[in-house]
């Protein structure tokens, strides 16, 4: 198949992740009898440096045009100031919306191998295999923000078919997995949380009679992920929430450099980035591990290309070059640290 791939590497370790994970997808191209082609454009702090703004008009127009999206990271020490007008982080969250990107899809997967590069007991991480679902364009991110001197407010709204729709997808990969959907909110407190759960429950009773839901409240789930992880299978929730209990889930792989993404909308193309940030204080050293752009890179194949088989080579791919010991040094590893570059070509061997 042929397939119009818009490469948005951004900034600090994103550009070095970024070309490792590229160069899988050619390795798989030429493998299968594809045709990718691959287009670059600036976002983040380089793209304001270069041109005033996060999110330049060609770089969304790219965007839009593309099949599909392989994002790096965001974000300079420059640009750290949370009080600036113009910062990084702008230019991803108007990504999102612009392309309609609702739903964020963070699976969290212990490789054997590296079970022990993780800080929890290895007991408890067998057998953990969870989708998070994190709703991506609404909620306390999106609603009006105000300041006075001595005030400030942040909306939290969500309508109902943007829970219907999180409500969905979340239990239609349910069923193709375990048939277990866990919803997180804070519907003792929050309205929002309130009607978040009415609707899941009514799709649920309505359309998936044969999902087993549960509901958790989002500080008991950030417990429960540590104490009985194996036990979620699916997981939705809303944006904050998300965002804050997929970075606690990447602890059970054991690092952030494992956990790729997707971010979906209504059709195929979609955005797929790792979890991890620019982490300036290493880029430009040639040590990042790029095993979590990579695996971004075979959802990539999976959701936007309809590429199951060459989505599935490349993931054997990372577990094999995990399982052969060749860790960045986020991994613990036993003796000398791989370099971005030999992780990348350790995968690229497997290929
Ligand atoms: C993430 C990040 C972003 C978010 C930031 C960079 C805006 O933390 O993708 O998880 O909060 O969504
Ligand atoms: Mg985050």
């Amino acid at each position: 198949m042929k397939a119009h791939i818009a490469v948005l590497a951004g900034d600090g370790i994103g550009p070095e992740v970024v070309v490792e994970a590229q160069q899988c997808l050619e390795a798989i191209a030429r493998r299968y009898g594809h045709e990718f082609r691959f287009e670059a454009a600036p976002v983040g702090a380089i793209a304001i440096d270069t041109t005033g703004s996060p999110l330049p008009d060609a770089t969304l127009a790219l965007s839009k045009a593309s099949d599909a999206i392989l994002f790096g990271a965001i974000g300079t020490p420059k640009y750290a100031d949370p009080t600036l007008k113009v910062r990084p982080e702008q230019g991803i969250l108007k990504l999102r919306t612009e392309l309609g990107l609702y739903a964020n899809l963070r699976p969290v997967t212990c490789f054997e191998s590296v079970i022990d590069a993780s800080p929890l007991k290895p007991e408890l991480l067998v057998g953990v295999d969870i989708m998070v679902i994190r709703e991506l364009t609404g909620g306390i991110y999106f609603g009006a923000k105000t300041r006075t001197p001595t005030s400030a407010s942040d909306v939290c709204t969500y309508t109902v078919p943007e829970v219907e729709r999180i409500a969905r997808l979340g239990a239609r990969l349910a069923r193709e997995r375990r048939g277990k959907l866990t919803s997180v909110d804070k519907a003792n407190v929050l309205e929002t949380s309130r009607l978040w759960r009415e609707v899941v429950v009514r799709v649920l009773r309505d359309e998936f009679p044969d999902v087993a839901l549960d509901h958790m409240y989002i500080d008991a789930a950030a417990m429960h992920l540590l104490r009985r992880p194996a036990d979620f299978d699916v997981v939705i929730t809303e944006n904050m929430f998300g965002d804050i209990l997929t970075d606690e889930a990447s602890m059970l792989p054991g690092s952030l450099g494992l956990c790729p993404s997707a971010s979906l909308g209504d059709g195929p193309r979609g955005m797929y980035e790792p979890i991890h940030g620019s982490a300036p204080d290493i880029a430009g050293k040639g040590i990042a591990n790029p095993y979590a752009t990579i695996l971004s890179a075979a959802m990539l194949l999976r959701y936007s290309l309809g590429l199951t088989t060459e989505a599935t080579t490349l993931e054997q791919a990372v577990v094999g070059a995990l399982a052969a010991g060749v860790r960045t040094g986020d991994l613990k590893p036993r003796g000398a640290a791989a370099t971005t570059r030999e992780a990348g070509a350790a995968v690229l061997a497997r290929l």
